[in-house]
């Protein structure tokens, strides 16, 4: 049975275009491809599965339980996880052969003890914070960090990484800061007698604008499900959405105008017109303040959002177009006739794309096509 509601349709066939586009991009590399947050809304199990015997593809997770929910879904490949490590999870993590990251020197004791009690412990990658001011060991620490490392040589250190905070700005003066800052720490690991089998600090931003954050391994998330990373990054590896968010016309009526609709009543009906309610609101990630400006697609024609969009459902002005209940609208995407970049409503709406991607979930079903 066909549940009616809205629908992340998800394009596996754009998926793998885009990660061939981004591979040309940046070389022969090895790539880690960011599935955290349910693969940025998409369904982390979907994304990783259609990817995943690409050649020199690892994923990235936040957290541990993110992690496990790809390897019961049968992923093999390498997952490295980016949150604070947490004693309790360690030894299943070694189990799941997991990759964790040490961002503090309390990490580093942690896994030193895991260790020397139990013979093992996950391989991990040092993360040093270079401007971010999130996870991640000051520089000022390096000394020690390198230092501990080499006493325990038996401990499985594996990558050395950083994280951008601006790689997607026009102005890029702080990312150079944070690169130079980084290749530094890493020069200081390589004299201290250390080798990283994994150097890493580019994500979607640096892909597009810094080269020469590459190493050898680059993160990349956002662009891999084809929306760009900001409006002032070049777009110079061409993607495609790879979601396409639709809702579901359930009712449409003829109303005369002067009529008002929905909350508040602060849209009212200039003429007589057809309003569609369609069953999906900010509940299932509609972004809500995207009706003053916002607009849905039909049949490739742009048609205004009518009035503040509900917990559950929205309504749109018609005109004297009058679609079949059950027909869908495109609220963002690339489907068919219908192209909203979700870019485009996060800039109207003062938001990011990480956040309205992310955002997708209640009771959106999502549909994967190949
Ligand atoms: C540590 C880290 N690396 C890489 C990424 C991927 O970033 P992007 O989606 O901009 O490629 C993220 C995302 O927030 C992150 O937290």
């Amino acid at each position: 049975m066909n549940i009616i509601g809205p629908k992340a349709y998800i394009h596996l066939n754009r998926l793998r275009q885009n990660l061939f586009n981004i591979r040309k991009h940046i070389g022969n590399r090895h790539l880690l491809c960011v599935v955290k947050a349910d693969g940025y809304g998409h369904g982390a199990k979907a994304i990783a599965d259609a990817i995943a015997s690409e050649p020199c593809i690892s994923f990235a997770v936040f957290a541990f339980e993110e992690a496990v929910i790809l390897r019961k879904a049968g992923i093999r490949n390498e997952i490295l996880i980016f949150s604070r490590i947490q004693k309790h999870w360690l030894e299943p993590a070694s189990r799941l052969n997991l990759v964790v990251s040490a961002s503090s020197m309390d990490d580093l004791k942690i896994l030193q003890d895991v260790h020397e009690l139990t013979g093992r412990c996950p391989r991990f990658h040092i993360k040093f914070d270079t401007g971010m001011t999130r996870l991640g060991f000051d520089l000022a620490e390096s000394d020690s960090v390198f230092g501990l490392l080499n006493e325990k040589k038996s401990l499985p250190i594996e990558g050395i990484y950083s994280h951008f905070a601006s790689s997607e700005d026009g102005d890029l003066s702080y990312a150079h800061n944070q690169l130079n800052a980084f290749k530094q720490v890493v020069k200081e690991g390589q004299n201290a007698d250390l080798s990283f089998q994994y150097i890493h600090c580019s994500n979607s931003g640096a892909v597009l604008n810094l080269s020469d954050a590459y190493f050898n391994l680059v993160r990349v998330g956002i662009l891999l499900y084809g929306v760009a990373p900001s409006h002032e990054a070049p777009m110079n590896v061409n993607v495609d959405p790879v979601m396409s968010f639709c809702g579901p016309i359930v009712n449409i009526r003829r109303v005369q105008a002067g009529t008002k609709v929905s909350y508040g009543g602060v849209y009212t009906t200039k003429k007589d017109t057809n309003i569609a309610v369609v069953q999906t609101g900010f509940a299932d990630g509609f972004p809500r303040p995207w009706y003053e400006q916002g607009f849905v697609s039909y049949k490739g024609v742009e048609f205004k959002i009518a009035g503040r969009p509900c917990m559950d459902q929205f309504m749109v002005d018609f005109g004297d177009v009058a679609p079949e209940e059950g027909d869908e609208v495109l609220i963002f995407g690339k489907r068919n006739l219908d192209k909203i970049p979700v870019e485009r409503i996060a800039r109207e709406i003062g938001t990011t794309a990480y956040a309205l991607l992310t955002g997708i979930h209640g009771r959106t079903e999502h549909i994967t096509l190949s």
